[in-house]
């Protein structure tokens, strides 16, 4: 059987357990698509570092174009980062047809519109389920699951650093500072932490799940941001004392077509599930029309969990090779998006 073959954007904690469950699971993977699966090239920063992960050298490049332009490779998965070289990576790997999974929130928040445009041109696959909350299947979820419904109200921890830096506050009542070291050492954290703390990171995410979730085309800017960095011991230990959990909560509301969407810091008072959720795990509450309340909980950053998401899109675009229908379940939104202060 052809072996599927797979360009590597990236080596870093994500990158590293999307080779330990590719090729640790190999047997498995294969099994589910009829073919072997090789990651064929690497592309890195530092071909000579020290990592915790054997790979060939000879596989490895610090050049992301000898990916891109290798006509052997079928599918890229970038889990490299970063936004405006990274995004022309992947429109010229899309014009040469590859298809293209991306844990990447901050290019599919900013550019996700004109990358699944491109694809659907192209006819390739772009799948980006590890953007949001590392190992819980919601965009699959919120796309497939929820096909039926109407969505009105998405609410969620979907930032694992803040949540662990929270929890720790509280719990231990250990300052910001420590905490968001522990949290990058943990390989959590953005290169950039104040995306993380400023809630930035939240508001990319918030943004891809209302976009999908309410099938309108949210952006970036749609979404109003409150960080945790002003967030002291002492207001974790008053809200505490009055029966609730500080948390950084995503918000998505939808009312009549009129969307409202906010990232901030947010008394949960202790009786309701979400108040529960600590350390780097996140929890997405999604309210349909028709389902009710329903809620996803698992691991929102870490190299295993987001891997997991990142290496079910790889399946998922070679099932639809095995198949020949990439590009064809692009997620594009359809609706131009009403916001709740907009005039009416
Ligand atoms: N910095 C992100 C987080 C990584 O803490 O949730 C996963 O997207």
């Amino acid at each position: 059987m052809k072996p599927i073959k797979v360009g590597l954007l990236g080596l870093g904690t994500v990158g590293t357990g999307v080779v330990r469950i590719v090729e640790g699971h190999q047997e498995d993977l294969s099994s589910q698509v009829g073919s072997p699966i090789v990651i064929e090239r690497i592309a890195v920063q530092n071909i000579e570092k020290v990592r915790n992960i054997s790979v060939d050298h000879n596989r490895l490049t610090e050049n992301p174009w000898d990916v891109i332009r290798d006509p052997e490779i079928d599918v890229i998965v970038e889990v490299m980062g970063g936004v405006d070289q990274t995004k022309a990576y992947i429109l010229e790997a899309l014009e040469r047809g590859k298809h293209i999974v991306t844990a990447n929130k901050d290019l599919m928040a900013l550019y996700g519109s004109e990358i699944l445009a491109k694809a659907q041109e192209k006819q390739c696959d772009v799948f980006y389920e590890a953007s949001v909350a590392g190992g819980i299947p919601i965009i699959r979820t919120l796309i497939e699951g929820f096909s039926s419904d109407r969505i009105l109200k998405i609410m969620g921890i979907v930032n694992g650093t803040t949540n662990f830096i929270l929890t720790k506050m509280s719990q231990e009542g250990a300052s910001y500072s420590d905490v968001l070291q522990e949290a990058q050492e943990l390989g959590y954290a953005e290169s950039d932490p104040t995306s993380d703390v400023e809630g930035l990171d939240a508001a990319r995410k918030m943004a891809i799940l209302s976009t999908i979730g309410f099938r309108s085309n949210i952006e970036l800017q749609d979404v109003s941001v409150r960080g945790i960095s002003q967030v002291t011991k002492e207001d974790i230990a008053y809200a505490k004392r009055l029966g609730y959990e500080m948390k950084l909560l995503g918000i998505a509301d939808r009312s009549d077509d009129h969307f409202s969407i906010s990232v901030q810091p947010t008394m949960v008072r202790k009786s309701h599930p979400i108040a529960s959720v600590n350390g780097v795990f996140n929890a997405v509450y999604v309210y349909g029309e028709a389902v009710g309340e329903t809620m996803f909980y698992g691991a929102g950053a870490g190299e295993m969990p987001t891997a997991t998401s990142v290496v079910a899109d790889l399946i998922a675009v070679i099932k639809n090779l095995k198949l020949g229908v990439n590009g064809l379940k692009a997620i594009v939104p359809y609706k131009p998006k009403k916001l709740k202060n907009d005039e009416q």
